[in-house]
């Protein structure tokens, strides 16, 4: 059994212990995350999920960012700890963070990562939107949580300034 829960500031060392796990060394050195630097998480729709015994078994990250003039959440980090991996866990965290998201009133999220998984959820490549260099662009991808949300949203992804 897995219980999903917002993520809190107890949870914050234990998740990152699970992204150092789960992610190449460097990760911190992406160019997505100097959109985080000094932006604290979304907290409603940061996730952790727990096994029965209170073992962390997989989290999810939404970070507020701009777009050119415009607001969107950046999705991720997202991680699976490898014992629990292909079990849906990490399709249900993406699908709650975003239909908490959307509830929330979010038009748009964005993130950097494979197609070929995040087309499941509505993904889609985004033309005209720029991370933060050096960033594939092929990798920059949008999912619109109202419709035609991304219609005529371009620029550069910049850190959150309230
Ligand atoms: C990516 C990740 C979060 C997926 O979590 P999960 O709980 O294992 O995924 P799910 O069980 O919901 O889905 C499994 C499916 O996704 C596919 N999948 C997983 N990662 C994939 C990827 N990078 N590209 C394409 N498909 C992928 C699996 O092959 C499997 O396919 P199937 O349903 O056809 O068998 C997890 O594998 C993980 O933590 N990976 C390491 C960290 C990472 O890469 N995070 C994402 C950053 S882009």
């Amino acid at each position: 059994m897995i219980e999903v829960k917002p993520e809190t500031a107890n949870d914050w060392w234990e998740v990152e212990a699970l992204f150092d796990l789960c992610f190449a060394p460097g990760r911190e050195a992406l160019s997505s995350y100097r959109l985080r630097d000094d932006v604290d998480p979304v907290k409603e729709f940061s996730l952790v999920a727990r096994d029965e015994l209170g073992i962390l078994a997989g989290a999810i990250r939404f970070w507020p960012v701009h777009v050119g003039d415009h607001d969107s959440l950046l999705l991720g980090p997202v991680a699976v700890h490898p014992t629990h991996q292909g079990e849906g866990l990490g399709g249900f965290l993406i699908q709650e963070g975003l239909e908490a998201a959307a509830n929330h009133g979010w038009k748009r999220v964005m993130l950097v990562g494979d197609a070929p998984y995040y087309n499941r959820f509505g993904f889609e490549r985004l033309t005209g939107v720029e991370m933060p260099p050096p960033t594939n662009p092929d990798r920059v991808l949008g999912n619109a949580l109202q419709q035609g949300a991304w219609e005529g949203v371009e620029g550069i992804v910049t850190r959150w300034s309230a």
